[in-house]
C-alpha cells in the first residue's frame, strides 16, 4: 500500500529518498517550475551548469536523476521536463502538465521507499493532478505475473503551500478516489476475456460495489430474464457465445440529490466480430471492448465513495460477440427492448445493438442527463487517433457540459456531428425492419453509429455519446500517466460531471 500525505515544507529539507521537481524550457534555457524554489536556492549558481552538463532542456517528458551529494536532504533529485514555460500561463495546461509529470516520475522512480513531489501545487487542481498523475502513472497490471511483486513506494508526500487547507485535503481525497476507480477500470479492461465473460464481469461489479461504500445497489438480469423482458439486442449479440449475457444496473441514490445522471456503457467482453469475423490482428485487443462499461461502472463507484449529492443510475449491457451455429446472421431482424425492429447487416457492429436496449431502459428511469460510453467504431480512431475521444449529441449544452468536464480533468473530447443524412439512412435503408443497423456506405461509420443510438434516446432527454474506440486501450508504450493497455479513459470526466451537477443543484 502506498500512502499519500499533503505537507507544507521545503523541497530541500524534506526527509525522503527522492524529490521530484518540474522544469520548463525557455529561450534562456531550463527553468525550475513552481514547487522547486527551495531546490533552486539550495543549488544556487551551480544549478544552471548542472542542467547544462546533463543536457537537460526541460522538454516535455524528459527525465534526469541527479545524486544530490548533500545539497538537499534527499539523496536523489528527479527532474521532469514539462515543456515550454507557456504552460504556466494557463491554469488548465499547468494542471495537465503536473498530472503528466507526476505520471512520468512514478514510472521512473525505482527502489525508493519514499517520494516527495515538489511539483506546482498552488491550488486544489494542481494538488489533485500531482497525486492522480503519480497514482495512475505507477499503475501496473500484475495479476498474471509470477515472481515477486515490484517494489512500490510506501509513502508519497505532496509538498504544497495549501497543505493545511480544507480544499487541499479534499483535492487529495478526490485524487485518490478517482485514481482508484480509474485503476479498477484498467484492471477490468486488462483482464483476459476468458476470465471476464459477462457472468464474471457482473460478479466483479457486485464485489466492487460491496467492497466500496455500501451505498450502491446492484441488479443483474441473466439471460432468461433478458429474453423474457424483450432485450433483443443483448440476446442477439450474446447468442453466439457459450457465455451468457447480462445486464447490470448499478444505482446510487443519496438523500440530498435532486439531479439524476444516467450512464450507459458498452460491455462486449470480447469482440470476435461474430459471423463478420475479424482478422486475427483486428481481434487481438478486443478484450478491451467492455471499456465503456468499465468506465461508467467504476465512475459510479467513485461518485458514491465521494458521497456526491447526485443520483446516478448506470446500465452495463454485457455480452460476448462470438461465432457458433446459432450466432446472429446478417439479414436477421432483432426486436429491441421497447419494440423497435432492427435489421442486422454486420454482426461486427454489435455494440450499438446492446446499447440500444440499454438506452431504452435508461430512458425509463427519468434522466436529467444521459451519457453513454463505448468502444464503438474504428472510424472514431481513424478520425481522432488514440488520445482524443469523440463526443456526439443533439443537445449542444449537454455536449458542451461533458466536454468542459473532460477538459478540467485532462481528458480530451472532440465533437463530431450527427449530420442530417445519417438518421435518414438509419431509418430508410432496411426494406423489412424499422431501422438498419449498419451503414451501407463505407465512410462516416462513427456518425452513423451515433445516429443509430439517437433513435433509442427518448425525445427531450439531454444526451451525449462518447466513442472511446481509439482512446480506451493504449496499444503502444506508456506516456505520462497512461500505461500500455486499458487506459480507464472517461472515468475522471464522468466523476467531474457528477461533481458539477451536484454543485449546480446546490446553487
Ligand atoms: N469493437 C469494435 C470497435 C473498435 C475498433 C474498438 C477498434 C476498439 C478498437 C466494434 O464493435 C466494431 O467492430 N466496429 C466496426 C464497425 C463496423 C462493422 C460498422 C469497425 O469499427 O470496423
Ligand atoms: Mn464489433
Ligand atoms: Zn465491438
Amino acid at each position: 500500500m502506498t500512502s499519500y500525505t499533503l505537507r507544507k515544507g521545503s523541497s530541500a529539507k524534506v526527509r525522503t529518498d527522492v524529490v521530484v521537481i518540474a522544469v520548463t524550457s525557455t529561450a534562456q534555457g531550463p527553468v525550475l517550475a513552481p514547487g522547486g524554489e527551495a531546490v533552486a536556492s539550495a543549488y544556487g549558481r551551480a544549478l544552471t551548469p548542472l542542467l547544462a552538463s546533463l543536457g537537460f532542456t526541460g522538454t516535455r517528458d524528459e527525465v534526469a536523476q541527479v545524486p544530490t551529494a548533500k545539497t538537499l536532504r534527499a539523496p536523489l533529485l528527479l527532474l521532469v521536463g514539462i515543456g515550454s514555460a507557456d504552460v504556466l500561463g494557463d491554469a488548465t495546461r499547468t494542471t495537465d502538465a503536473v498530472r503528466r509529470a507526476a505520471g512520468v516520475a512514478a514510472r521512473t522512480v525505482s527502489n525508493s521507499a519514499s517520494v516527495a513531489l515538489a511539483l506546482p501545487a498552488r491550488d486544489p487542481a494542481e494538488v489533485r493532478a500531482g497525486a492522480e498523475g503519480f497514482e495512475l502513472g505507477r499503475y501496473a497490471f500484475t495479476a498474471y505475473k509470477s515472481g515477486p511483486a515490484k517494489d512500490e513506494p510506501g509513502e508519497v508526500v505532496l509538498l504544497s503551500e495549501i497543505a493545511r487547507s480544507k480544499a487541499g485535503a479534499a483535492a487529495l481525497e478526490t485524487a485518490l478516489v478517482v485514481s482508484s476507480a480509474v485503476r479498477t477500470a484498467r484492471d477490468w479492461v486488462n483482464t483476459p476475456a476468458a476470465d471476464l465473460a459477462p457472468p464474471a464481469f457482473a460478479d466483479a461489479v457486485r464485489a466492487q460495489a460491496k467492497a466500496s461504500s455500501g451505498k450502491l445497489r446492484v441488479e443483474v438480469l441473466d439471460e432468461e430474464q433478458l429474453r423474457e423482458r424483450g432485450f433483443g439486442g443483448i440476446i442477439g449479440v450474446g447468442r453466439g457465445s457459450a457465455q451468457p449475457p447480462r445486464l447490470v444496473t448499478l444505482s446510487y441514490r443519496p438523500r440530498r440529490a435532486t439531479r439524476h445522471l444516467v450512464l450507459v456503457g458498452k460491455g462486449i467482453t470480447f469482440d470476435s466480430g461474430g459471423l463478420a469475423i475479424k482478422t486475427q490482428l483486428g481481434m487481438r485487443t478486443m478484450k478491451c471492448d467492455m471499456g465503456g462499461a468499465a468506465a461508467v461502472l467504476a465512475a459510479t463507484v467513485a461518485i458514491a465513495e465521494l458521497g456526491l449529492p447526485v443520483r446516478v443510475t448506470t446500465f452495463a449491457p454485457m455480452a460476448e460477440n462470438m461465432i457458433s451455429g446459432d450466432a446472429t446472421r446478417p439479414g436477421d431482424v432483432l426486436t429491441m427492448y421497447g419494440g423497435t425492429t432492427v435489421e442486422v447487416l454486420n454482426p461486427d457492429a454489435e455494440g450499438r445493438l446492446v446499447l440500444a436496449d440499454a438506452l431504452v431502459a435508461a430512458g425509463e428511469v427519468g434522466p436529467d442527463l444521459l451519457v453513454d460510453v463505448a468502444t464503438l467504431t474504428g472510424a472514431a480512431e481513424t478520425a481522432l487517433g488514440d488520445r482524443v475521444s469523440a463526443i456526439f449529441g443533439h443537445d449542444d449544452a449537454a455536449v458542451a457540459r461533458v466536454r468542459a468536464a473532460g477538459a478540467r480533468v485532462g481528458e480530451a473530447l472532440w465533437q463530431l456531428p450527427i449530420s442530417e443524412e445519417m438518421p435518414v439512412k438509419v431509418r430508410t435503408y432496411s426494406k423489412i425492419a424499422d431501422l438498419m443497423q449498419h451503414n451501407v456506405d463505407v465512410y462516416g461509420g462513427a456518425l452513423y453509429a451515433a445516429a443509430f443510438l439517437a433513435e433509442f434516446v427518448p425525445d427531450g432527454v439531454p444526451w451525449a455519446h462518447l466513442d472511446i474506440a481509439g482512446t480506451g486501450f493504449n496499444r503502444r508504450g506508456a506516456y505520462g500517466h497512461v500505461p500500455s493497455g486499458g487506459t480507464g479513459v472517461s472515468v475522471a470526466t464522468l466523476v467531474e460531471l457528477a461533481t458539477e451537477l451536484a454543485e449546480a443543484q446546490d446553487s
